[in-house]
């Protein structure tokens, strides 16, 4: 993978799959900007990729409306002069019986999972369209493939957005832009792991083929896979990197 003069943005950078998969980019030559809105895990990020010989900065964003949107992708656009690569991966959760729901807490998850990435593919998709080429990678779950107690808020809203891939896909890829996503599985980030342990996580995977939960750098590569042009011909794909666990 040769990302050397790409700009890539990638949301939710400040921790988790997406500070793996901005670390594995810039190593991989890309100019990263590491979006979240924590200023200080950002930051930290930044130097990690710095600190390493790679190009980085951070730019805060709350995404939950258009026009928080519309701002990183013109503060993303000022200091890198384009986005090349959009990787829509910052998410909230929110999980609980149907009945037990808040309209507040449906509006949130759905806010940052569906809204913030169309706002943001909008803001972004039409320039990497007028200059033909552009790569998208949006990352869901394995959890919007298949039914679950408890998932309905989390895996609709992720199910949109693997419907919103397979829409772009045919809107922006005759243009030259190529939008795909990754569908992980559960995996071993600090926030996974202190809303479900260890053992929930690997649990929920105890009749999947790998028998494990994932390691964030193991779904950064996938996501880096579909972003470099070694998947030049794959467009709007749901890329399954879930140990198995939605095939068996
Ligand atoms: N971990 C898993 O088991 C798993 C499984 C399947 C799919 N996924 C998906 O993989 C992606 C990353 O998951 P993860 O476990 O790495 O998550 P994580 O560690 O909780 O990171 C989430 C990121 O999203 C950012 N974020 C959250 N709300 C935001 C908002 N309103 N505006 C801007 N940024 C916001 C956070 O940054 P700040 O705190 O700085 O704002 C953080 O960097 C998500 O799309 C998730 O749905 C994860």
């Amino acid at each position: 993978m040769n990302f050397g003069g790409k700009v890539a943005l990638i949301t939710g950078a400040t921790s988790g799959i997406g500070e793996v998969t901005a670390t594995l980019l810039a190593r991989h030559g890309a100019h990263v900007l590491v979006s979240g809105r924590d200023q200080q895990r950002g930051n930290r990020v930044v130097e990690t990729i710095r600190a390493a010989g790679g190009s980085a900065d951070f730019l805060s964003a709350a995404l939950v409306d258009a026009q928080g949107c519309r701002a990183l992708a013109a503060a993303a656009s000022e200091i890198a002069g384009r986005v090349d690569i959009l990787i829509n991966n910052a998410a909230v959760g929110t999980f609980g019986r149907t009945e037990k729901i808040a309209e507040t807490d449906f509006d949130y998850c759905y806010a940052v999972n569906v809204k913030a990435p169309f706002y943001l593919v909008g803001a972004l998709a039409p320039a990497m369209a007028a200059r033909g080429d552009g790569v998208i990678v949006n990352v869901s779950t394995m959890v919007a493939s298949f039914g679950t107690a408890g998932s309905a808020v989390y895996a609709s809203s992720k199910a949109a957005l693997n419907h919103l891939t397979k829409c772009w896909a045919a809107e922006y890829g005759p243009r030259g832009v190529r939008v795909n996503a990754v569908a992980p599985g559960p995996t071993l980030t600090d926030n996974a792991v202190a809303q479900f342990g260890e053992d929930g996580l690997a649990q929920m995977m105890s009749h999947a083929p790998a028998r494990r939960a994932a390691a964030p750098h193991e779904i950064a590569s996938a996501i880096a896979f579909l972003a470099s042009d070694e998947a030049r011909f794959v467009h709007g794909a749901i890329l399954p990197a879930d140990g198995g666990r939605s095939a068996s």
